[in-house]
């Protein structure tokens, strides 16, 4: 269950659990939460490259440490990094314990934070270890945004725009506006939390949809990983070259750059409309800026590409494609021809 946040929800819910069996795992740079009474807390720095089994350890010895049994609970307040790696240590932690999520950021809102993946990072491939878990409950409460650089608003947004790219009208807005066009109409430079909210509703209602209909990704929710077959290559890159500040390239602008190569894909090989990829485009020009990897560096992604997660035998690069706006193809089978001619299309812009 995703709800946005509700204060006599998440009381209700922690009285189901007894007091020494709660505990909390807080991102180090949020401030100490104060709204609730405050169980034991782990604070722990967090970010993509300590995505790490040894992280995990940290989060297991602390669970010991403190006595937490198979009726505890595990309260994840963070990004999507902290909901992967909390989730994770919960789910093997004694065979399993609950956990909440409650995301602070907006790409673990719309996505990270529902649907049970967690997982970490293993020898430079993205979430390579990992279970599904669902969170007893994620309570979305976007006032944490207020406070987010607009890189992290992009980086989320990015999850937003591949999912209003996999609505067939079924999700149209309350004013009959199809959630693709409303996302494009929202204005990025002005950061309003009001008109931002109906809009995570949406991508959750979404996304949980989807979910509920294939919980443990053997077809349908493969549509969820959009833009992420490119995606996780170009950011699994730059945290093998490190070519970045802090050596990673965030994950929803290696989403929105995945998404420009598959959308390219989709229109040259399944005759999708040109349309969202110009209008992507025109997005990223504008907002996200064009990606940093090398034509050179080609031969690595497609090699980092055969290992997606999504493909079912082994040296075969495997896409979600769309036929037209809201009709994804999952499954579809790339040759390594053509993802050359996706990341020429895309290192071209
Ligand atoms: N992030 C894609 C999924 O949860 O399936």
């Amino acid at each position: 269950m995703a709800c946005i946040y509700q204060h006599t929800e998440l009381t209700r819910l922690l009285s189901r659990y007894d007091a020494d069996q709660l505990c909390v795992l807080i991102d180090d740079k949020l401030s100490p939460v104060t709204r609730h009474p405050s169980p034991v807390t782990l604070r722990l720095p967090i970010s993509e490259s300590l995505k790490t089994i040894q992280t995990v350890e940290l989060i297991w010895d602390f669970l010991l440490q403190h006595n937490i049994t198979r009726r505890g609970l595990l309260i994840c307040i963070g990004g999507g990094v902290l909901t992967d790696l909390g989730g994770f240590a919960a789910s093997t932690y004694k065979r399993g314990i609950d956990y909440i999520n409650i995301p602070t950021t907006l790409l673990a809102m719309v996505d990270a934070s529902t649907g049970g993946k967690t997982g970490f990072n293993y020898r430079g491939l993205k979430n390579c270890i990992g279970t599904f878990h669902e969170p007893v409950a994620t309570f979305i409460d976007p006032s944490w945004l207020t406070t987010l650089p607009a890189r992290d608003i992009l980086n989320g947004y990015a999850e937003m725009l591949k999912t209003g790219l996999l609505d067939n009208g079924q999700w149209a807005m309350d004013n009959g506006q199809c959630l693709w066009n409303a996302l494009l109409q929202y204005d990025l430079d002005e950061m309003n939390i009001e008109q931002l909210t109906p809009l995570i509703r949406r991508c959750i209602e979404v996304k949980s949809s989807i979910v509920a209909a294939d919980p443990q990704e053997t077809g349908l929710r493969k549509a969820l990983n959009l833009g992420h077959t490119f995606g996780h290559a170009l950011e699994e890159m730059q945290m093998v070259n490190g070519t970045s500040s802090n050596g990673t390239l965030p994950h929803g602008y290696a989403v929105l750059y995945g998404l420009i190569a598959e959308l390219y894909l989709s229109v040259t090989k399944l005759g999708c409309p040109r349309e969202p990829l110009q209008q992507l485009t025109q997005l990223m020009l504008h907002y996200y800026g064009r990606p940093v990897c090398k034509c050179s560096d080609r031969d690595k992604l497609i090699a980092l590409m055969h290992q997606d997660k999504k493909s079912e035998r082994a040296a075969e690069i495997n896409c979600t494609l769309l036929s037209d706006l809201g009709q994804p193809l999952v499954n579809c089978l790339i040759s390594q021809d053509e993802a050359n001619q996706a990341l020429d299309y895309l290192f071209s812009l």
